[in-house]
Parts: C-alpha cells; structure tokens; sequence
C-alpha cells in the first residue's frame, strides 16, 4: 500500500516544520491564500526540493494543478488519452463513462476552465498513479461536475491529497483535514473532529452550513442532504 509521508519538512519560510501523513482515502489541506498548500503539494510531487525534513512518496504520482491547462500536451482532448492507453477506444470509453464524450475533439486550450479541470483530473488518474495529487479540485467547476469529482476522489483506491479552499466540498470528501496557517499544521486529523472544532471559527473561515446545521441538531453531518 503506498503512502506519503512529510516529516518536519521545511521550505524556505513558506513550509516551516510540517508533517503530514496520507494513505488511503482522501486527506485535504485547508488553510488561507498563501498558506503554503500548493508549495506542499509540489514537495509531494518532487518538484519542489524542501530545505530540510523527510518526504516518503511513491514514485508515481498523478497531479492536477490549479491552473489545468498545464497538464495538455496534445492539441485534441481524445489525443491525449490516447496518448496514456495507446488505444482510441478505450479512450473514447473514458470519455463516455464521464459523459464528455462532446468534448472529445475539444482544442485542449480552448477548454473553460471547469473543463479543463475535469480533463486534467481524468488524465492525471488514467497514468494508473500510486497517488494522487489534486490543487483546488472544485476551482470552475459547476454543482453537477463537482459532484462528479467527489465520487472519483472518493471511489479511487489509491491516496489522494488535496488542497481546497471549498470548505463544503472537503467536508464532503476528505476523511482527514491538515489545517494550514503561515506555513505551519494548527490543526490535523479526521474531517469531522476538525470541523466540528473550534478551530475553523478560531482562524477565521466561517464554517460550513452543514456545521451549523450539524451542531444545533447535535449530530456531527457532513452535508444537509
Ligand atoms: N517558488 C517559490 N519561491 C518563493 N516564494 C514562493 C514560491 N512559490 C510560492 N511562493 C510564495 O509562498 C507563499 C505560499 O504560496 P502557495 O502557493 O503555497 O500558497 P497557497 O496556500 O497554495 O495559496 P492559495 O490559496 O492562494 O492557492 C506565497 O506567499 C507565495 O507567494
Ligand atoms: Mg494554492
């Protein structure tokens, strides 16, 4: 079973001292704009090099980043899925089972931005991963779309780390929360102990609705649905 793990890692004065640990499931990172959740996900990724600190990662890691359209290298959007499964069919079917079978001869640039996410998301996963990296997975994306990556981050059996700023959606999604603030963890560990803290209200975000659903009828919900 592959893991990651981050310990004491330091980056510059952007990552001061943080430690992490993702297996299986979803694990999401919170925390304000320019905490320092992307430059972790890049520690993860290798593309960062920290400082300082011991990040244990599998060797193949897929990733989907903030801005999507970094992920294309081909013209088509069918290409390239072709391009990973070396198959047109089976890349036909992919589009198909995620009802983007229009998108198929789609100019990858000229994607919207909730498109190309989702793109950039199937194709970060079709490498066959060992992990899974995904900055701000609901950025664009519309209710029905957001709901789709919900159940591919929630179904895929391989650990995912996640960076979100949709308190909503990772309350939904994540089994674990690290909560960033200046660099450092303040806060970690399962989703609803984190939400159902003080520690959100601490910092400032305002919580979930579904959390003060959740507290006034005394039950710890993850959604008002
Ligand atoms: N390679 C780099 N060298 C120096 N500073 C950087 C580098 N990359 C990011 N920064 C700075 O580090 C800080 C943290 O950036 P980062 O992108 O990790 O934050 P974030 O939590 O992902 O923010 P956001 O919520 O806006 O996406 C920011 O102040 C940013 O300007
Ligand atoms: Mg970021």
């Amino acid at each position: 079973m592959s893991r990651i793990i981050l310990e004491d890692v330091w980056y510059k004065n952007i990552v001061r001292g943080v430690s992490m640990k993702a297996e299986n499931g979803v694990t999401a990172i919170i925390g304000p704009n320019g905490s320092g959740k992307t430059t972790i996900l890049r520690i993860i990724v290798g593309a960062l090099k920290p400082d300082k600190g011991r990040v244990v990662v599998p060797s193949r890691i897929g990733s989907s980043w903030q801005n999507p359209y970094y992920t294309f290298t081909k013209a088509e959007v069918i290409e390239e899925f072709i391009e990973i499964y070396g198959d047109k069919g089976r890349a036909e079917e992919l589009l198909k089972t995620y009802n983007l079978e229009s998108l198929k001869n789609s100019y990858t640039f000229k994607l919207s931005m909730g498109q190309a996410r989702l793109i950039s998301i199937l194709i970060a996963i079709s490498w066959d991963p060992e992990a899974l990296v995904v900055d701000e997975p609901t950025n664009g994306l519309g209710v029905r779309e957001k709901r789709m990556v919900e159940d591919l981050l929630k179904n895929i059996k391989i650990p995912v780390v996640i960076a979100s700023h949709d308190l909503d959606f990772v309350l939904r999604v994540a089994d674990y929360v690290y909560v960033l603030s200046n660099g450092r963890v303040v806060a970690g560990g399962p989703t609803l102990d984190v939400f159902y803290s003080s520690i959100l209200s601490v910092l400032g975000f305002p919580e979930p609705y579904a959390v003060l659903v959740g507290r006034k009828l005394g039950r710890r919900l993850r959604s008002i649905e």
